[in-house]
């Protein structure tokens, strides 16, 4: 009965027990995926912060390792990233190479006993399984900066030098350094830019191919601030990263959600993914600030979102992100039903009625004859339902989760999650449903929407629904997905 617990994920990472947050120093190395995240070994909320581990060789099954760091004197420690350091360049390898992570410490200073939060190294050389910490610890600092977290180092090509890209407060900073141990400041960015509806957190930056050039990705999430109730989301800005600076592309008002839901936070990608795979893959924390301690699962808390892959697209707008899961998630694929004829949809009849899954797969295909509202319906049972909508009249796609079982645990958990869809000709809907969360992708990924639910195991249904309008359901298929786990 392993892993069999009510709420608990069957084909999401989830930690064996006890608290996890955001993930961090994603990299692949030597075959492997590594996972490490936010950990408290001993209890169920938030507390001294670990880095816990886990590994892949497709980003699907994982295989849970011992604690990778643990706090020390410097503090806890909070999010960071890992880079392969393939030319020995921090000295730690013998001229070889191995793995540093690049993290933050937070704690509080030696002498003055007020909280600070610094950056610090760790290395590996024996494929992160296991972690010395460098002596010369912390290696850089800014005491007059109370927020000052979560770095991510990259490696500049075109300059042959390390980025650190960390959030401040209220913006992000980039630093550049030739081994790690030493970083200049080297410009800022954000003061007056996106969303600043809670602190910045947890920053990346990455280059993505569109149009036959590039562009610099910037992903910054932002805290949970008690006067919103969405509570901590992550937004992303387009433009140019000259090996010193930022520039975003877009208007600085304007502000592009990563994801609509309430549930994918945190998330930042993986680095030293082979140039043969090209892949730009992204994980998030599936949780929200707002409730994310008190939600009601038992024995763990929280799960990451899917692996996604994350590519450009232009649009009348102007460039945008847009998020695939990865396809080696369909090797958990057991087909259940694929329809590949027009029905007409009739108000009252559910063609799924015969079908009982709580973790699948659905990808479906419409085509709206006149002004509709219509969707699916999840986890559903005679008292609980998670309502997956389109609204052809304001264009918007929702998800409906204030049926869809235990919401008593906080009172901003009920509610309707909504995002712009505009549709040309057919509407390509996929949806990935687990024990306690929906993935929303239209449009081939171009609009995601994230949302943790706590349905009751009786409530396995599904439901094909039209309202009102006129709707053809073009082709649509159901795939039961397996435990990662068995
Ligand atoms: C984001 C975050 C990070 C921090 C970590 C602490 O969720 O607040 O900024 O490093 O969590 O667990």
């Amino acid at each position: 009965n392993f892993f069999n617990e009510k709420y608990r994920p069957q084909f999401h990472f989830t930690p064996i027990k006890n608290w996890m947050n955001d993930p961090n120093g994603m990299v692949y190395f030597q075959g492997e995926y590594h996972l490490f995240y936010q950990h408290h070994p001993e209890s169920t909320v938030w507390g001294p912060m670990h880095w816990g581990h886990a590994v892949s060789s497709d980003m699907v099954h994982w295989e849970h390792l011992p604690i990778a760091l643990f706090p020390d004197e410097n503090g806890y420690i909070f999010s960071g990233s890992i880079v392969v350091d393939t030319w020995d360049s921090s000295g730690f390898f013998d001229g070889g190479e191995g793995l540093v992570a690049i993290f933050t410490h937070a704690g509080e200073h030696p002498d003055t006993k007020t909280p600070r939060q610094v950056q610090s190294l760790a290395y590996s050389t024996d494929k992160g399984r296991t972690w010395t910490k460098y002596e010369g610890n912390p290696v850089l600092e800014d005491t007059s900066i109370a927020d000052f977290r979560d770095p991510k180092v990259i490696w500049y090509e075109k300059e042959s030098k390390w980025i650190m890209v960390l959030s401040a407060g209220n913006h992000v900073r980039f630093y550049s350094s030739s081994d790690m141990k030493s970083w200049r400041f080297e410009s800022s960015f954000g003061e007056k830019e996106g969303s600043h509806l809670g602190v910045w957190e947890c920053p990346d930056l990455f280059q993505l191919p569109i149009e036959g050039g590039h562009r610099w990705v910037l992903i910054v999430s932002i805290g949970d601030d008690p006067a919103y109730t969405e509570g901590s989301r992550t937004q992303y800005f387009i433009g140019d990263f000259d090996g010193k600076m930022f520039t975003n592309e877009n208007d600085s008002e304007k502000v592009l959600w990563l994801d609509f839901g309430r549930d994918n936070y945190a998330g930042v990608t993986w680095s030293n993914v082979p140039k043969e795979d090209g892949r730009r893959l992204f994980i998030g924390w599936m949780s929200n600030w707002k409730y994310a301690n008190q939600v009601p699962t038992e024995t763990w808390r929280s799960a990451m979102t899917l692996p996604r892959s994350l590519t450009l697209n232009s649009t009348r707008e102007g460039i945008r992100l847009v998020q695939t899961p990865v396809q080696e998630i369909s090797a958990l694929r057991k087909p259940i039903t694929s329809i590949q004829r027009t029905i007409t949809l009739i108000p009252g009849e559910n063609i799924l009625k015969d079908i009982k899954t709580k973790t699948f797969e659905l990808k479906a295909c419409f085509k709206i004859k006149e002004a509709a509202v219509f969707g699916i319906k999840v986890h559903q049972s005679k008292e609980e339902e998670t309502i997956i909508g389109y609204d052809s009249d304001r264009s918007v796609l929702y998800v409906d989760r204030r049926r869809s079982g235990d919401k008593t645990f906080h009172n901003e958990f009920s509610c309707v999650q909504e995002m712009e869809v505009f549709i040309e000709d057919q509407f390509a809907l996929q949806i990935f449903v687990d024990t306690s969360s929906v993935e929303v992708f239209a449009n081939d990924g171009k609009h995601v929407l994230t949302s943790l639910i706590f349905p009751r195991e009786e409530s396995n249904g599904l439901e094909l629904f039209l309202d009102h309008g006129a709707v053809d359901l073009k082709s649509l298929d159901l795939f039961d997905y397996q435990s990662i786990w068995a």
